[in-house]
């Protein structure tokens, strides 16, 4: 446990504008990585290897996308004991994104909604902070999630993904391909039959020469929505083992409102993230699993509140997990809880 409960924390970042309490704890930890203070809110890592794609992952759980998106943080964030942390989502230019208000809190759901819109720092200032970072020396797992600007016309957003895989190759564990975002016009369109293998055929192709060049092949994962039905969830599987995509993250927010019908902020605009999203991640996850057969790596991500919801994922059939809006409302001791649990699980001890 960290020296400073995150039950005294809480109250005060509650009592902030949403994305004002966020920028403050990013500064904050910015601040203290690296530095003694650190130990302030640093957490042992549970140990619970496994391998998957070809790494090796000190434990299960990690760092949902999203929180750094431009990789600031990523030896504070590591601190808190997750086994893996992917930043971004990244796009070739920095871009502020949507208009503030953006990002909202829904605390009887255990919820937030965001549309933010890839606000970042672009690719240059995202690889400096990178190339900073203590954390792939420790033995952790890096990933680095990619995604197009959107002043970038969704018929050449493949050469937004080429241009961010090209430079974050040689910095990344392993690469996500953002195609499920809600908040980038279009963006999930990619996900559509034609548009998602054209997509893929040419970054598999490009990761081919990567490959050969850097004398690493660096496996590529791509995240998908909650919102897919399951003869689109089944096209989808055949189209990453097609192009020999390594693993596939499931799922991001959601555009559905059932869960919150009626609760304030529930009509504004954006992806819906935390508890009400766990059934519907783990649905598209058991889908997946099927379709993909049992060694596909999946990595189960959305609505993960508790140890009991990060074995919920595994049993869905996730190979590792990753959390965000969970570590708004429950604070970093969450990460222990999971990982713990987690491990329990695999041991077949009682939780
Ligand atoms: C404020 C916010 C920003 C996010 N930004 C990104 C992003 O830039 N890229 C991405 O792939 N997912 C992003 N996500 C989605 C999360 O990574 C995750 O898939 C989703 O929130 C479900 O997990 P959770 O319920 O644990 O939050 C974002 C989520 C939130 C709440």
């Amino acid at each position: 446990m960290s020296l400073l409960p995150y039950a005294l924390a809480r109250p005060f970042l509650f009592g902030l504008d949403p994305e004002t309490a966020h920028e403050l704890t990013m500064h904050s930890l910015a601040r203290l990585q690296g530095t003694p203070l650190e130990w302030a809110y640093c957490n042992g890592m549970v140990g619970d290897p496994v391998e998957l794609a070809g790494l090796h992952f000190p434990n299960r759980v990690g760092l949902a996308a999203g929180l750094d998106k431009n990789a600031r943080c990523i030896d504070g964030l590591g601190a808190l004991g997750f086994g893996f942390v992917e930043v971004g989502t990244v796009t070739p230019k920095a871009q502020p994104g949507n208009p503030k208000p953006r990002m909202f809190r829904l605390p009887r759901a255990n919820a937030l909604i965001n549309r933010l819109g890839f606000n970042n720092d672009g690719l240059e200032a995202f690889l400096a902070n990178v190339q900073r970072a203590s954390f792939r020396k420790k033995g952790r797992i890096l990933g680095l999630n990619i995604g197009k600007n959107a002043a970038t016309p969704i018929e050449n957003a493949t050469s937004d993904y080429l241009l961010c895989l090209e430079a974050v190759y040689p910095h990344a564990d392993y690469v996500t391909v953002n195609i499920s975002s809600p908040n980038t016009k279009n963006l999930r369109a990619l996900q559509g039959d034609e548009a998602l293998d054209g997509l893929l055929g040419t970054l598999s192709a490009r990761r081919a020469r990567l490959a050969k060049q850097h004398s690493r092949r660096v496996p590529l994962f791509v995240k998908i929505a909650p919102d897919l039905d399951e003869a689109q969830v089944q096209v989808i599987a055949a189209t990453l083992q097609r192009h020999e995509m390594d693993g596939v993250v499931a799922t991001n927010t959601t555009i559905s409102r059932e869960a919150v019908k009626g609760q304030p902020h529930a009509e504004e605009a954006g992806g819906l993230s935390g508890a009400p999203v766990l059934e519907a991640s783990n649905r598209v996850i058991r889908q997946l699993r099927a379709a993909l057969g049992k060694d596909f790596p999946i990595i189960g991500v959305g609505g993960i509140l508790s140890g009991a919801d990060a074995v919920s994922k595994i049993e869905a059939g996730a190979d590792v997990v990753q959390i965000y809006t969970g570590l708004i409302y429950r604070g970093p001791d969450l990460v222990a809880e999971a990982a713990r649990a987690l491990q329990q699980h695999r041991s077949g001890a009682p939780e």
